[in-house]
């Protein structure tokens, strides 16, 4: 682990530092989520209420966290999630950070909605890497963007079906986030001269790299702002992913599931995976906490799709947990995202974090290969006799 970020102990601790280096308007678009937020702190609370085994006096001397996402061999059972404006973090940030994703062993995922461009982001990675895509209104877009992410190596696409149209996040309607640059804004930015000077003067451009082609006034974030909700499309069904699943020769992911009938819509529709989802607390307030919605989840799915979930994993802890309540693996969205504040080095320190945790996690519990917490999440062992009501 770089010794910079050595103390840098729990997720906590990367959120801190990254609300001290980012202007608060940037923070705010990456910490909040819609209405009151509820979601937000309930994904965090259900993981943190699900209660670990404790096994003692068992040969834990050789113990294997790795595990396997859409036939991808990963030396943890966890990937980068999609996150837009994620390139803003730290100088050309999805190029940073797939580069860390590689180091750990595990998939990155990059957003249609990113800095930095398929191409660039290709250019910087030694791997394929994964591409996340929702369905826009131009449907040439979307064959186009498929193309490109094949051409460049993607064979994993990540489609996001909770997203009709944006969720109302009031921070970002308070920052006035799409508006144009003001006085208070500028401000910000140069009461952060660290983030001003990596980001904000050396780090353009600072354009949706993957959009601008289609944007005929892609001039700044604001006149992207616009052209993209124009792009929301709240008329999408299954039968548009079922045309989606014959334009993609990869594996095809659907992210954004919280309920099990749609979960078997989804494996009717040919997914390879699914993510239980409820973005990061950012569309609907309110909704199920996704670790309290995974387990029937898993019972849907019964094993015909890999089995994927987000929304408050904090910890390796929590990674095992989510293997305990029928996952095969995790995405993390904010985790990352407040490493990428502090660069490279400090997303490869978050993730070698995630690493210690599961092991020690493993360990403790008795669980000596990720395969065995995975045949106690298909038993439904855990969610069955969970002390807390999860
Ligand atoms: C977009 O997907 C967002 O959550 O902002």
């Amino acid at each position: 682990m770089a010794d910079r970020h050595a103390t840098l102990a729990s997720f906590a601790d990367f959120r801190r530092i990254a609300k001290t280096r980012i202007p608060p308007l940037i923070f705010d678009y990456f910490e909040g989520g819609a209405g009151d937020e509820t979601t937000i702190r309930e994904n965090e609370t259900a993981f943190a209420a699900v209660r670990l085994p404790q096994r003692v006096m068992v040969d834990m001397s050789a113990i294997d966290s790795s595990g396997d996402l859409l036939g991808e061999s990963c030396a943890m059972p966890l990937a980068l999630a999609p996150i837009g404006f994620a390139g803003l973090m730290c100088r050309r940030g999805e190029t940073q950070a797939v580069l860390a994703a590689e180091a750990a062993g595990v998939p990155f995922c990059l957003s249609a909605n990113a800095i930095c461009s398929i191409e660039e982001v290709a250019r910087a990675a030694r791997r394929p890497f994964w591409f996340q895509l929702y369905m826009m209104r131009d449907r040439d877009v979307v064959v186009d963007l498929m193309r490109r992410a094949w051409d460049s190596g993607c064979r994993t696409l990540v489609f996001t079906v909770d997203l009709a149209m944006p969720g109302i996040r009031r921070r970002d309607i308070r920052n006035d986030l799409f508006g144009g640059t003001t006085p208070a804004k500028l401000l910000s930015y140069v009461r952060h001269p660290r983030w001003l000077i990596d980001v904000g003067l050396r780090g353009g451009p600072h354009t949706f790299g993957n959009l601008a082609p289609y944007v005929a006034q892609a001039r700044n974030l604001a006149s992207f702002g616009s052209w993209l909700m124009g792009q929301f499309d709240a008329g999408v069904t299954w039968r548009d992913i079922a045309w989606l699943r014959d334009q993609w020769r990869g594996k095809l992911v659907i992210k954004g599931v919280l309920d099990p009938r749609d979960a078997q819509l989804a494996l009717d529709s040919g997914a390879d995976a699914i993510v239980v989802s409820n973005h990061g607390g950012r569309q609907l307030d309110s909704v199920s906490p996704t670790a309290a919605a995974l387990p029937a989840i898993a019972q849907a799915v019964g094993g015909h799709a890999t089995l994927l979930v987000d929304g408050g994993v904090r910890s390796g802890q929590d990674v095992l947990k989510a293997l305990l309540l029928g996952a095969d693996g995790v995405l993390i969205g904010r985790p990352w995202a407040y490493a990428a504040a502090s660069g490279e080095a400090a997303i490869a320190a978050l993730l070698a974090r995630f690493q210690a945790e599961l092991r020690t996690a493993m360990v403790l519990a008795g669980l000596r290969d990720t395969d065995e917490a995975k045949a106690i999440g298909r038993s439904h062992q855990l969610s069955r006799t969970a002390n807390p009501p999860i």
